[in-house]
């Protein structure tokens, strides 16, 4: 990997390089994969429309290069390192070599099934090495995969199905997640029945717990891999631009959408970011503590940790279970060197003390990575002082959904970490700040809505079956720039501090959810005739969601009417949406032109009621005092 970073110098003049001829520097990293046929245009793009294509023409498959490429020096190295949820139970290590064949065989059973280039493949299964061999089964023949994190209800399942046009549905039986056996299967089966278009139902079994198999639709993983021998089952050519994957995520309005990225510049920009920021050596093991139904685990547990030959350590359960050292005991067992979790995941740890950390080696580990949330100067400290013993660097890395891969971030060892900062950008990465009306913001020691002013390689080509929308959530709000939805302070040394999404969309433990879509749920509730939902800061979570409720009536048993309206959000999202907090009210702020001030209830939410900042344009102002008092 000539592309490694391997001192400040470089990192400087790779930086000046990639912004001076990002062609040639894309390209001189590009040429370092395996291509069926190169590309003729390095680059195309137009961010107005948008329209951005990378590596134009040049044919490939990604997992030649997360596979086939690594059998000859790697074929009996670790690919996945699988722990289990449970103790008792031994893990799992599936070499490249094995990794590869049963890839193979599984592509071979999609194709049985009638799979083919371009079908789009639903993956709703637990943390189990079969979920990645799935993944790469789909992009082995082409088709392209959108995986549903196991935590979302039927309904969000049946709307990313019919939104995708699926015809395939890959899941498991059950999985274990801590204490909890989660009956995925049954799930799908009541996502399913709003969903006629599904004729195959592909299901692994874990959990071993009853499942209702439906004739001709439904068949076994293991049954149908029995049937097939192909253990090198040629992989499809793909051109650069074909869709890999869709993932969907939530915004500021409406339904979650459904990004799409690229088979090749995904494939390059997944690679460089992880090789580089976390300064990756051979025998490194690679722990992502992710959960792969998000953007971190399909980055930094599958695709970017395979295409450049490295370990992946996967863990199916939860960190707390069967104790808060489980996450350590992990470490340990398996001679982890890097870790990459969320700031969340460090708060819940941290609460319960260092107990759990008695006995603990952790000498293991050399590098420590945090995403997803701003990480809050205690909990850096603590992974810091308690985890890496003050001898690993920490990386911070700032990215999205969209992005593909990090775009902020200190690289390990080799640029400066600061607590609190995602610090510099990476070589390929253009960030701006920019006021409210988009003039761009110059200098240090200032702040602003962070936008990226040059395509990168893994950048969202588009939103499935509907790009106007890819251009209006993040083309349209600054002309000629990608905006990224999140404010953020440049320092006086020109170091990068996200302050957090300054669009109507919360970070709740990590996890994206649009206010919208826990309004539109709460809406669906009996009885509810409007409400407003905000972020207030949590201790654990980051955030929190505060939800005010205006009922037809207000309830006579509050308590009641709110597990009920509770439950009504799990059905209609699950469970990682529900309010914290729920306040039933008879009004609330307004406009004269009836919009809702939701500036006001963040404050109410946050008890920063001194100042409310100017209520003279409310409608009713009474209604604040009203809300003030009833605060929960
Ligand atoms: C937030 C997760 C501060 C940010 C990879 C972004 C962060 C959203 C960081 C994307 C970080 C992610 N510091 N905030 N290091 N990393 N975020 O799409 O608000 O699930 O816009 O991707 O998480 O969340 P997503």
């Amino acid at each position: 990997m000539n592309y490694q970073i391997k001192s400040y110098e470089q990192y400087q003049k790779d930086y000046a390089a990639s912004v001076a001829d990002p062609q040639g520097f894309w390209a001189s990293v590009a040429e370092q994969f395996v291509w069926r046929k190169k590309w003729d245009t390095v680059l195309q793009w137009d961010f107005l429309k948008p329209d951005v294509q990378w590596f134009i023409n040049g044919k490939l498959n990604i997992t030649e290069n997360c596979l086939d490429r690594h059998l000859a020096a790697l074929g009996d190295r670790p690919a996945i390192i699988w722990e289990p949820n449970g103790t008792d139970e031994p893990h799992r290590v599936l070499t490249y070599a094995q990794l590869h064949d049963y890839v193979c065989r599984f592509a071979a059973v999609l194709r049985n099934s009638g799979v083919k280039k371009g079908d789009r493949i639903c993956i709703y299964m637990g943390m189990v090495p079969e979920l990645p061999v799935a993944m790469l089964a789909c992009a082995r023949i082409g088709a392209i995969h959108s995986v549903i994190f196991g935590g979302f209800s039927a309904q969000s399942i049946a709307d990313r199905l019919q939104d995708a046009g699926s015809e395939f549905v890959i899941t498991c039986d059950g999985a274990y997640r801590g204490p909890k056996d989660i009956p995925l299967k049954n799930t799908i089966d009541d996502a399913l029945a709003a969903c006629p278009a599904v004729k195959r139902v592909i299901v692994y079994q874990r959990t071993h717990c009853p499942v209702s198999m439906i004739k001709g639709r439904d068949v076994w993983w293991h049954e149908e891999l029995q049937a097939v021998s192909e253990s090198n089952l040629p992989a499809e050519e793909m051109d650069a631009e074909d869709p890999l994957f869709i993932l969907y995520t939530s915004g500021s309005t409406g339904k979650p959408k459904g990004v799409v990225h690229s088979t090749a510049g995904y494939m390059v920009y997944a690679t460089y970011s992880f090789v580089n920021v976390f300064q990756v050596q051979p025998g490194d093991i690679h722990f992502c503590t992710a959960d792969i139904g998000w953007i971190t685990g399909h980055t930094y547990i599958v695709y970017g940790v395979l295409c450049a030959g490295g370990t992946s350590l996967m863990y199916e359960g939860i960190p707390t279970y069967p104790d808060a050292g489980r996450l350590w005991d992990i470490v340990d067992k398996h001679q982890a060197t890097i870790l990459y979790t969320a700031p969340t995941a460090l708060r819940s740890l941290m609460a319960h003390g260092l107990q759990p950390l008695a006995g603990k080696s952790l000498s293991s580990l050399r590098v420590l990575g945090t995403v997803g949330e701003p990480i809050n100067e205690e909990a850096w400290h603590w992974y810091d002082d308690h985890i890496g013993k003050n001898r690993c660097p920490i990386v911070d890395t700032w990215w999205q959904t969209e992005t593909g891969g990090i775009m902020l971030s200190n690289i390990a060892g080799i640029t400066p970490a600061k607590p609190g900062y995602a610090t510099l950008p990476l070589p390929g990465i253009q960030p701006v700040l920019v006021d409210e009306q988009g003039t761009l913001i110059y200098g240090n020691d200032v702040s602003g809505n962070l936008c990226i002013r040059f395509p990168w390689p893994s950048i969202v080509r588009t939103t499935y079956g509907d790009h106007e929308r890819c251009r209006t959530n993040y083309f349209a709000a600054y002309e000629g720039l990608y905006f990224t939805g999140d404010g953020c302070y440049r320092d006086e040394n020109g170091m990068y501090r996200i302050t957090g999404r300054v669009d109507d969309v919360l970070n709740v433990s990590g996890h994206r959810i649009g206010t919208a879509e826990v309004e539109n749920a709460i809406n669906m509730h009996t009885g509810v005739l409007e409400s407003a939902v905000v972020g207030y800061l949590h201790d654990l979570k980051g955030q929190g969601i505060y939800a005010y409720i205006i009922m037809q009536s207000m309830p006579d048993d509050a308590a009641h009417t709110q597990a009920d309206i509770l439950q009504t959000i799990t059905r209609v999202i699950g469970a990682i949406a529900r309010p914290d907090k729920v306040q039933f009210v008879h009004g609330l702020p307004k406009t004269r032109s009836g919009k809702i001030m939701r500036r006001i209830l963040r404050k109410i939410a946050e008890g920063e009621t001194d100042n409310l900042g100017d209520t003279s344009t409310l409608l009713d102002p009474g209604v604040v005092e009203e809300i003030m008092q009833g605060k929960v």
